[in-house]
């Protein structure tokens, strides 16, 4: 019985161990597309600079990529007459976005390094460089010139090292899409069960909701929410219900922090604290459930929360990637090679 439980043993941590290894380190590509770095964080620093919301936009991307079959860059193929990929799903149409940013990237660099770099890779860095850019950026337009002029004012978002070596999907999955990603409605056991089930503790998903102090909503996500839900603070649900009609309006953006709707920092989980969540899934991380002690160390420590997203964002970034000779470098990243 020992014997066999050892066995078990061994089999179940060569498997984690297997897992594990299949990324290779952040210097994967250092030999033979040297200027990637500079590439991604350079266009990722024009779009953030033009549009500050683009940083939470690609961030989602990689999310949806990563949840549905792994971090292959399945959710930027384009359906055709015979291809049905994942943009269309419920999570991502009308609402999944910056797709033409990771074109101008990946265009970049295929310029340098032709046939080299994977856009599972590419999206991999443009989120962490997304997130590392976008409280550095400050935008000031100096009068009388043409070119804007970045000040670099307040530190920058998490940071964290982006391992490489993922491969390009040749398919796509709507229906896993429509199924592995949670949506706004989910229950805090739905959450923990969604995360759970890519091999994510329930720490990591209250951590990776903290991406939610960037970016918007559209009404349809949270109207239920603010019209329905007792668990809200009056003035922020009168503040939202403005914004959104309790019919029609459906695509009217409201920021998940409205204090500092840019600026990526541990004011999701202060809002939450105050029920301000604007989702009725961000408000289920406090509602006197498991996540509650987290949720108030987190609204009062952001280094806390930065380190705990980095290393989140680390382990989603190594869900079931395509390494070695599975998968593909696709040429354009809308299409699976010829
Ligand atoms: C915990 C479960 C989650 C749910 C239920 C959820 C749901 C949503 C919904 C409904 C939206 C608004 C979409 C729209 O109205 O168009 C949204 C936006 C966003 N989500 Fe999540 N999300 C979750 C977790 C995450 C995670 C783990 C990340 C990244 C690590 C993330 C990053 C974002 C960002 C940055 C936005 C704003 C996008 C933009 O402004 O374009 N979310 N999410």
């Amino acid at each position: 019985m020992a014997s066999f439980t050892l066995a078990l043993l061994s089999a179940a941590l060569l498997l984690c161990s297997a897992a594990q290894a299949q990324l290779s380190s952040s210097s994967f590509y250092s030999r033979t597309c040297p200027s990637l770095p500079n590439i991604v964080r350079s266009t990722m620093a024009q779009a953030v600079n033009k549009e500050p919301r683009m940083a939470a936009s690609i961030l989602r991307l990689f999310f949806h990529d990563c949840f549905v079959n792994g971090c292959d860059a399945s959710i930027l193929l384009d359906d055709t007459a015979t291809f049905t990929g994942e943009k269309n799903a419920f999570p991502n149409i009308n609402s999944a976005r910056g797709y033409e940013v990771l074109d101008a990237i990946k265009s970049n660099v295929e310029a340098a390094c032709p046939q080299t770099v994977s856009c599972a890779d590419i999206l991999a860095l443009a989120a962490r460089d997304g997130v590392s850019l976008v409280n550095s950026l400050n935008i000031e337009l100096n009068p009388g010139a043409k070119e804007l002029t970045w000040i670099e004012m307040q530190v920058g978002g998490p940071n964290w090292k982006v391992s490489l070596g993922r491969r390009d999907a040749t398919t796509a999955s709507q229906s896993d899409a429509n199924s592995n990603l949670p949506g706004p409605s989910s229950s805090l056991s739905q959450l923990v069960a969604s995360f759970a089930a890519k091999g994510l503790s329930a720490h990591d998903m209250t951590a990776l909701s903290g991406a939610h102090t960037i970016g918007r909503a559209q009404c349809a996500n949270f109207r239920s929410h603010i019209y329905d839900d007792a668990d809200i603070d009056p003035s922020f649900a009168a503040a939202c219900r403005r914004e959104c009609p309790s019919a029609g309006g459906d695509g009217n953006l409201a920021p998940f922090d409205l204090r500092t709707p840019d600026r990526f920092d541990n004011s999701y989980y202060q809002n939450l604290v105050a029920k301000r969540g604007l989702l009725h899934s961000d408000q289920e991380l406090f509602n006197n459930g498991t996540q509650d002690k987290l949720v108030r160390r987190y609204s009062v420590n952001g280094k806390a929360f930065a380190k705990d997203f980095a290393a989140a964002m680390m382990r989603m970034g190594a869900i079931s990637p395509l390494t070695g000779a599975s998968g593909e470098i696709r040429l354009n990243c809308r299409v699976v090679n010829k």
